[in-house]
Formats: C-alpha cells, sequence, structure tokens
C-alpha cells in the first residue's frame, strides 16, 4: 500500500475511533441460509468459481528456486505448479498422459524429474514427457504430444495464479483492476518467503468460513480473551475493488501513531489490511509478513469446507528488500525475533481461526442446515458481507439482496 494510503487510512481510523463512528453499509440485509446448504447453488459455484475461474495458487516465495514444485489438491483439477530451469512459474494438471495418476504426491519439494508411480513415466519441470519405459513394448507415440496438460499461469507482484481450465485463460492486471494490482505492487509480495502453514476441515459452507473475516463486531465477544486485547472492535475502514474488496482492522497500537511523525505512521502497525481476492482467498499482511487464507469447497456436500492458511514472512526479514515503511524501534523488533518466533506468532492467529472463527462457522451451518432459521442478517457494520454475497449472487446470476 502506498505511504499517502497508508496515511489517509490511518487518519480515517482515529477519527471513526475520536467521534465512536463506524464504517456504514447503508442498511441491514438478509441472506438466506439456502445459499450456504443448497447443493444446486454450490453446484454452480464449484463450477463458475472453482472449476472456469483462475485460483490464487500461492505466493511467489512458495517455489523460491528453479527446481522448487508444489502441489494444490483442493480443487477438483489437481494441479502441479513448478519453477522451471529459467525460473518461469508454470502450473499443469497433475495427471498422467497415460492413465491419468498424479505425477506427484509431495506437497512440495525440488525436482527435475516427476515419475508417475504406476508406470514410470517421467516428466520434467517444463511438463515434457522424457521417459517411457520400455517404450519399445508400449508402443510408438508422439511423445512432443503428450507432456502434462499446461494451464493457463501468472506470475504477478507476488502471487501465482492459474486457471484450473486447461481451455481458461489468466490475466493478473485484468482479474484484480487497475487500482488494486497498484496496491498490491507496491506491498513487494514477490520477496516474502514461506514461513509455514496449516490446513482445516471445517463443518461449514466455504462462504461462511469467508464471512468470518468479514466484519469486526465480533471482536469483542468472540475475540474477547484473544484477538480483541490488541484489535479495537467494530471500527474499520473499508473499500470495494470490483469483485474484490480490502478492509483495514484498527489495532490498539494505533494510538502510538499520534506521537510518531506521519512520515513514519505504518498501517500494519496501527491496522491490519484485510484484502478479499475474489471468489475464495483473503490476504492479510502483517507486520512482519502475510497470512493468506483460501476457501475451498468440499465435494459432497455443501456443509463442509477445508481452509488453507499460508504464512509469509517479509522480505526484508531475509535481507533482499529492506522495507522503508517500517518505524525504526518496530523493524529493530522484528529483526531481533528469529524467525521460529514469527512461525509461532503466525500458528497461533491461525489457532484463533480455527478455535473460535471456524466454531462459530460451524455452529452457524448447524443452524443454517436445520431448516428453521431462514435467513441471516447483515448488519450496517458489516459492508463486506454484503459485498461478499451480492457479489457471489450477481456471479451465480441471482438478484442483489435487497437493503430493508
Ligand atoms: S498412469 Fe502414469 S505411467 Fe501409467
Ligand atoms: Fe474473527
Amino acid at each position: 500500500m502506498e505511504r499517502n494510503e497508508q496515511v489517509s487510512q490511518i487518519k480515517m481510523l482515529l477519527s471513526r475511533l475520536d467521534s465512536g463512528t463506524n464504517v456504514d453499509a447503508g442498511g441491514v440485509r438478509l441472506n438466506p441460509t439456502s445459499s450456504y446448504t443448497d447443493p444446486i447453488v454450490a453446484s454452480s459455484e464449484r463450477d463458475l468459481f472453482f472449476r472456469g475461474h483462475p485460483q490464487l495458487l500461492g505466493l511467489s516465495g512458495d517455489l523460491p528456486e528453479a527446481g522448487s514444485f508444489f502441489t494444490a489438491n483442493d480443487l477438483d483439477t489437481r494441479i502441479l505448479a513448478t519453477r522451471d530451469d529459467d525460473g518461469q512459474f508454470r502450473a499443469f494438471v497433475n495427471a498422467c498422459r497415460h492413465r491419468g495418476v498424479a505425477v506427484e504426491e509431495q506437497e512440495s519439494g525440488n525436482k527435475r524429474r516427476f515419475a508417475c508411480p504406476f508406470h514410470g513415466w517421467s516428466y520434467d519441470s517444463r511438463g515434457a514427457l522424457v521417459g517411457v519405459p520400455k517404450e519399445d513394448h508400449f508402443g510408438e507415440i508422439d511423445k512432443d504430444s503428450f507432456g502434462l496438460i499446461e494451464l493457463s499461469a501468472q506470475e504477478k507482484y507476488g502471487f501465482l495464479f492459474a486457471n484450473p481450465d486447461p481451455s481458461g485463460t489468466v490475466d493478473i492486471d485484468e482479474l484484480l483492476g487497475t487500482e488494486l494490482s497498484k496496491e498490491f505492487e507496491a506491498w513487494n509480495f514477490g520477496s516474502y518467503s514461506r514461513l509455514g502453514g496449516d490446513r482445516y476441515d471445517v463443518d461449514c459452507n466455504w462462504k461462511l468460513a469467508m464471512d468470518t473475516f468479514g466484519e469486526t463486531y465480533h471482536f469483542n465477544y468472540l475475540h474477547r480473551d484473544s484477538l480483541a486485547t490488541f484489535f479495537q472492535g467494530n471500527v474499520q475502514c473499508y473499500d470495494t475493488y470490483g469483485r474484490h474488496h480490502r478492509m483495514i482492522l484498527c489495532k490498539k497500537a494505533i494510538h502510538e501513531m499520534r506521537e510518531w511523525s506521519e512520515d513514519r505512521w505504518d498501517i500494519t502497525v496501527a491496522g491490519l489490511p484485510v484484502y478479499w481476492i475474489f471468489p475464495n482467498s483473503i490476504v492479510m499482511p502483517s507486520d512482519f509478513g502475510l497470512y493468506v487464507v483460501r476457501a475451498y469447497p468440499d465435494e459432497e456436500t455443501p456443509s463442509r469446507h477445508t481452509s488453507v492458511i499460508s504464512f509469509y514472512v517479509r522480505g526484508d526479514r531475509i535481507g533482499t528488500a529492506r522495507s522503508n515503511t517500517v518505524a525504526p524501534e518496530r523493524q529493530a523488533l522484528l529483526d531481533t525475533a528469529p524467525l521460529e518466533v514469527l512461525s509461532e506468532v503466525a500458528e497461533g492467529f491461525a489457532a484463533i481461526i480455527r478455535d473460535e472463527d471456524y466454531v462459530a462457522s460451524a455452529s452457524q451451518q448447524r443452524s443454517a442446515n436445520s431448516g428453521a432459521v431462514e435467513h441471516v442478517m447483515f448488519g450496517r457494520n458489516e459492508p463486506a458481507l454484503h459485498h461478499y454475497h451480492n457479489t457471489y449472487r450477481a456471479a451465480l446470476g441471482q438478484e442483489p439482496l435487497p437493503l430493508i
């Protein structure tokens, strides 16, 4: 985020704190609980949002060097992502061209050859079929035509996007829009390294997982003893960027800014930016790095999903791109914290999502499943929820939820 934007967002939060006001969606909306339970809706979402739409697979730091790879198994199409010998990010359908077995099962690593476990066909990091055992027995095939099926993929602003539909395309600038692209460019996520991650299978619809990142109204209640000790509940900034959005959460440390000159203000000290990238990704740059949460629908039921949480550490921690946006006192503190400590902080944050947010989400799902609760309600102070759901609805060809 550009410096002038950081300053203006911090000023907005301070003025809302001082005046006791909050962002206002202009009214209340009712969302039918069938949005979380209807198998027909779930099936359309899987087609439109997860099969035929570009997916955020990770960050550049997930493929740190030539030969790096990772597998992504949460979509219908299993994906093998590689960085080839020229350093280019590539994505393939992780299915052998002989009879379809996944050629790589490991989560991540570094390899030049991917050998299918079934009959040993092997592929290189550009997807080329380079080995067919007993080729003279198998029969002659044109190996050039039977490399791994390559997916449209692009690496930009530190993001790795691919389209699981082999006939689909990816254009990150088009996907994000000019304004958000510019903002992500300023974060320099491309210099971040992977710190760790976790994954949670939760008894709730994937959209309920997204919903929990959509307001701070709940902080003083659900997170009373955790996040609310250092976040200010029920105050935020909110902006939309086409299908995406940005919330700025407010930390109690924001009051330190009153003592600092504006050129040292830091949005990650004063708050927590929370970006939503349609359809399923939450991107949260913190004072030492970045959290990314992606929610994937279950293939059997709308009532379950998997959340994949990844943590990254900022480039200046590893000496590649020292930030000039962090106050010296803060930088000194971060510099002295070993990576294990940052890892523990990140794991603690993820555990709050698992043990507090997703417990509430599963409870919401149970109410929705009962059929006895027809609607849930989105308040004036929960504008992200209005935007999430009207965006999903528009993408599904449904009428928007009206303000009441
Ligand atoms: S299915 Fe891969 S080698 Fe046969
Ligand atoms: Fe929460």
